[in-house]
This record gives structure tokens, sequence and C-alpha cells, in this order.
């Protein structure tokens, strides 16, 4: 039977995810260092669940309760109030302290809410605030002044407004599950699931804000106490089944959870094929993602490159697809070799440099035109040599 197939075999999915236990919080950036990514490691054990390299898990996190608090005391709420937000499709009311807490997205207001408080703010001062962020000279900076607030930020700028509960839940939107990619293989953890979760915090309209997900891993889900309500989401992305072919990882920042997969995955099974990785970060001192476990395979020759670019080391920033076009005639060497390429991390700008590298490095080493190039990148993702997990 298949990996993937196991996955079915469970009773628990995204519709009804399995409440495991988190064993494990650990920083995995040292002491002085600008990021606080995380490692975890969240207990499956009697789920039934299994997962293979290069799936993710399905995280369903809560909102923070001070956040719950704020709203309910704006709202002049006590939180036992009965709600049916059309959003959740409930057969039965739920308290709104529960649709809050658990059920219902606080960020991302919309225009549709704006356009609500205009009509239901008494002030004068509030009346006219809104009437020139509704205004048609207001469209490009509308977007701006909704995304540095939550609900509860326009709850406070407009106090005159009054809603009841169940009103008020109307405008928000479903609370959806977070994913990340499983940093563990399933055949050497098989009860165990391992994750590394870039921490989101940041200040936005003089307010500290948190990302709802990462930060109920690392502050709100107590290790063994609460329960963390979990999936596994099936992905094509993987090593490849073919056990004597090469791989090319390349995974900066949190990009290289599915590559420590990949090795604890490849080193178990025997895979006869060669790693690289491409590894980078902010600082070697201290974000160095599980270092000693690269050069430990670096040492025992089942890692055969290892090639790291520590953006903020020196005066110039040094990015992974830098390291790649110094080593292109080797990594053109090893994609004619028949090697797999792998990219895991960010979407908006990483993924898409690499990518242009990639292609840079197809023209120069192979001699290639500019669309022979592209031609030659579009066949390899034809072949699923080239396969990308970019969020
Ligand atoms: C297939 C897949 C795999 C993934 N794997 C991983 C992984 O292994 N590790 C990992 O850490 N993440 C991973 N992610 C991302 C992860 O799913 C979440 O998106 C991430 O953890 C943020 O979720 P959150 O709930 O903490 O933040 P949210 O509450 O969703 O908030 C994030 C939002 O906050 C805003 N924001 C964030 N920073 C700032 C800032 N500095 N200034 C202004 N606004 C800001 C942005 O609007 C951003 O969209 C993966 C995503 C996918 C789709
Ligand atoms: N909005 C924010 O302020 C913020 C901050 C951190 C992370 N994030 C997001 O959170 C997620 C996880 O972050 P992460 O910890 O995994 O790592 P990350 O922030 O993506 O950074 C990892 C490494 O990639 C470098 N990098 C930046 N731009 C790059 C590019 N165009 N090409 C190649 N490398 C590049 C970074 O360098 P430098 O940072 O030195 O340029 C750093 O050395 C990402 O999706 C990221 O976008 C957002």
């Amino acid at each position: 039977m298949s990996a993937s197939a196991d996955v079915s075999v469970s009773e628990f999915s995204k519709d009804r995810p399995f409440p495991a236990r988190l064993t494990e919080n650990r920083m995995l950036n040292k002491p002085g260092s600008a990021k606080e990514t995380r490692h975890f490691v969240v207990d499956l054990r009697g789920s039934g669940l299994r997962c293979k390299a290069g799936d993710s898990l399905g995280v369903f996190p809560t909102n923070r309760p001070e956040e719950v608090a704020e709203l309910l005391q704006r709202l002049g709420a006590t939180g036992d109030e009965p709600v049916a937000p059309a959003a959740l499709k409930l057969a039965a009311p739920i308290a709104l302290r529960v649709a809050l807490t658990e059920r219902l997205a606080l960020a991302k207001p919309t225009r549709k809410f704006l356009e609500t408080l205009a009509a239901k703010v008494t002030t004068g001062a509030e009346k006219e605030k809104l009437a020139a962020l509704l205004a048609p000279e207001a469209k490009e900076a509308l977007p701006a002044f909704l995304e540095e607030r939550e609900f509860v930020d326009l709850l406070a700028e407009f106090p005159s407004a009054r809603f009841t509960a169940a009103e008020f839940a109307e405008y928000l939107r479903k609370l959806m599950p977070r994913l990340y990619s499983i940093a563990s293989s399933g055949t050497v953890y098989p009860e165990d699931v391992h994750l590394t979760v870039a921490v989101v915090r940041y200040a936005t309209n003089g307010r500290e804000r948190v990302g709802v997900c990462s930060t109920f891993l690392a502050d709100r889900a107590q290790p063994g106490a609460t329960p963390v309500p979990v999936f596994v989401s099936d992905s094509h992305f993987g090593p490849p089944e073919d056990r004597s072919k090469d791989c090319i990882m390349v995974g900066p920042g949190t990009g290289i959870a599915p590559f420590r997969a990949f090795m604890q995955e490849r080193v178990a099974t025997g895979a006869t094929g060669r790693n690289w990785l491409f590894f980078g970060d902010q600082k070697r001192s201290t974000d160095f993602l599980y270092e000693e476990e690269w050069l430990d395979y670096q040492a025992k020759g089942q890692l055969a490159r290892l090639d790291t670019a520590f953006s903020r080391d020196q005066a110039a920033k040094v990015y992974v697809q830098d390291r790649m076009r110094e080593h292109g005639k080797e990594l053109w060497a090893w994609l004619q070799g028949g090697a797999y390429f792998f990219v895991c991390g960010d979407a908006k700008r990483m993924a898409k440099d690499v990518d242009a590298a990639l292609h840079q490095i197809a023209a120069e080493q192979g001699g290639l035109t500019p669309e022979q190039a592209a031609d030659y990148v579009k066949q390899l993702k034809k072949d699923k040599r080239y396969q990308r997990d970019v969020y």
C-alpha cells in the first residue's frame, strides 16, 4: 500500500481534524537573531494518519483571548449571546465567544463592513471620516487603510456604531486552517510530525499584531495540554520514487522544512542518489536552521553538497540563487545527469528569482537561447523533475 493510500484510511481529515498533542516547542534561532523560527513536534498517535515526505500538516488555530475579550467589550456583549453566522453553516447556534475564539477570522475587514459602519455611526466626526474613506477619490488608499486594521480597530475608531452579536458575526469570515510543510519523515518518525514555523509578529497602526496560527502554536497551545486540531494534506511534492536519482534542494528560511523530511527519508531508505542543499537565512551564527544535522549528513557523505547564503553576514546581500549561479556548471551537470530540482519557501520573491537563475544557468551552461532555456525548464516541470512548494 502506498503512503498516500495510508492517509485516506484514517477517519480524520480536514472536515474532521484530529485533536493532536503538541509535545515540543523549541526556538531554532540562537539568541541575538532577528527571527523567531520554531521547531514543533505534534504527536499523531491514535489518529491513523500517515504522511510521506513532501506532505503538509493543516492546523486549525484559535484566536488570541485578549483580542476576543476586547471585541466583546467594544460590542458590549457578554460572549454568551447565541450566533449562527451564515459563513459557518451551523446546524445550531453557538455562543459568540466560542465563534470569535474558534470559528471566525478577526482580521482583514472589508469595504462592506466600513459601509455598514458609515450607516450606523452617530457622530459628525465619525461620519465625515467614513465618508472620506469611502469616497471614489480614496479608492486606492482604502485597501491600505483596511490592510492595517482588524475588526477590533474599527470598533475602537468608530465607537458610536452599535451592533448586535448576531449582526456583527455576519461580517466575519470563516477562520481557515494553515498549512505547514512537514519537516520529518514518516518512515523515521511514524507517530510524530515535526514543523519549522516562522512566528509572525509585527506592528501596524500603532498596535502589536500577530499571525493567528504561528502564535497559536508558539504561545497558546500548551505542550501536552491544548489539543491542536490537525489533518494531513497530501502533496505531489516529494522526493523521486527512483532512489538512484540525485536531488537538488533549494530551501531558504522555513523552506528548509520539507528537505529535512526528504533527507531523513532518503537516508532511512538507503537512497543511492546524491543530495545537494542550498540553504539561506539572515546570519550564520544565529539562523543556520538544523545546522548540526546538515553538517552531520555532510560529514557522513549523505549530503554531497551544502551551499549556504547568509544574506546579512556581509555588506551586500547574498541569496541562494547567487550560490546556484556560482556553481552553475556543476548544477547543470547534475541536471544533465537526471537530477530532480526542488524549491520551497517564499513565493513572492525567492521562488521567482530562483526560477530566473535556473533559466540563466540552462542558457549559459547549456548554450541555449532564452527560448530554448524556457522550453528546457518547461520540460523539467512536465517530467516532475522541477517541483515547487512555495507560499
Ligand atoms: C503548502 C504550504 C506550506 C507552508 N509551509 C510553511 C512552513 O513550513 N513554515 C511556515 O512558517 N509557514 C509555512 N506556510 C505558511 C503558513 O501556512 C502560514 O501562512 C503562516 O504561518 C502565517 O500564518 P499565521 O496564521 O501565523 O498568520 P496570519 O494570521 O495568516 O497573518 C499573516 C498575514 O499577516 C500580514 N503580515 C505578516 N507580516 C507582516 C508584516 N511584517 N507587516 C504587515 N503585515 C504583515 C500579512 O497580511 C500576512 O498575509 C506554508 C504555507 C503553505 C500554503
Ligand atoms: N513581511 C515580513 O516582514 C516578513 C519577515 C519574515 C518572513 N516573512 C515571510 O514569512 C515567511 C517565512 O519566512 P522565512 O523565515 O521562511 O524566511 P524569509 O524571510 O523568506 O528569509 C530567508 C532568507 O531568504 C532571503 N531572501 C530575501 N529575499 C530573497 C530573494 N528574493 N531570493 C532569495 N532569498 C531571499 C532572506 O534575506 P533578507 O531577509 O536578508 O533579505 C533570508 O536570508 C515567508 O513567506 C516570508 O515572506 C515576512
